[in-house]
């Protein structure tokens, strides 16, 4: 049999405390994760890449083609950052008519969903491990996803480390480029001053109109009464969770500023 490559061995999972699921093979999960070209490099994959600037020129040679990539021409939905991946699972169940790409820079986050969409032989999810703001820019072609669903990133508290935060005038506008016309952009968040910094960057682009009207379709509940695995922590703690939906107008891509600058100067930690 063919040996396993380190990242699919789950024999340190425990030490992670992510609850194991079960064993599957490289083989066994190859149709729920695509690998990103080895140009894209080893920066790509882990927290420390967050925090890294995303290298000046392109990494990709070609974008992806979804026909290809599913094998059938259903509209792609993204959702960054999926962590054990609970949203995609219900979505891609829900609407096996729409194709879901989950992308997440922690392997381990990345393998427990894949695992699961692939205990579950659902045909119409995939998972990615990277940093969502390469692939975004880099691999996704221009209007060639119906949404981006962005739910519960991390809000790196200390002001040092709010350069890991996905969520970034940056990678407003390359979700923008991303998304067609008509598409849609998701968010959700429990922490009320990120949704502030969230909704200052897309709300000063043209590109992006709000939609109150659909506001619940953001992170959907679903009978458990929530959405996502975060979502689960946030109302057990009696916390509020916000959310907002975007529609992508036809208006030009603009890069927004960055409402956290101002705040970032002559602070450099908490
Ligand atoms: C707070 S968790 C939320 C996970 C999930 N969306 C939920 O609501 O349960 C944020 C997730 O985003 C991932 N993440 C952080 N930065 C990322 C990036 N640049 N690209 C992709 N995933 C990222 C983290 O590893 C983590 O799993």
């Amino acid at each position: 049999m063919r040996q396993l490559s380190p990242v699919y061995r789950w024999a340190r999972w425990r030490s992670f405390g992510v609850r194991k699921p079960r064993r599957l093979s490289a083989e066994e999960l190859a149709p729920w994760v695509w690998e990103l070209p080895r140009e894209a490099g080893a920066r790509t994959v882990g927290l420390k890449a967050a925090a890294a600037a995303l290298p000046a020129a392109p990494v990709a040679l070609n974008r992806i083609d979804w026909e290809q990539f599913y094998g059938n021409a259903n509209p792609v939905e993204i959702e960054v950052g999926t962590g054990k991946g609970l949203f995609l699972l219900n979505a891609s169940i829900a609407r096996p008519g729409t194709n879901f790409l989950g992308i997440e820079i922690v392997r381990k986050y990345q393998l427990y969903a894949a695992s699961r969409y692939a205990v579950r032989k659902i045909p119409n999810v995939k998972t990615a491990c990277a940093d969502a703001k390469l692939v975004l820019r880099d691999f996704v072609a221009v209007g060639s996803v119906q949404a981006v669903h962005v739910y519960f990133p991390d809000p790196w508290w200390k002001a040092r480390h709010k350069k890991r935060r996905v969520f970034t005038p940056e990678f407003a506008a390359d979700a923008a480029r991303a998304i067609r016309e008509g598409g849609r952009l998701y968010i959700a968040t429990d922490v009320e001053e990120y949704f502030g910094v969230m909704t200052a960057i897309v709300g000063a682009m043209p590109c992006f109109e709000l939609r109150p009207a659909e506001e619940q379709l953001a992170a959907p509940r679903t009978d458990a009464g929530f959405a996502t695995n975060f979502e689960r922590k946030a109302l057990e703690k009696g916390g509020g969770v916000w959310r907002a939906v975007y529609e992508r107008t036809s208006a030009p891509v603009t890069v927004a500023a960055d409402p956290t600058e101002a705040e970032n100067e002559g602070t450099s930690s908490d």
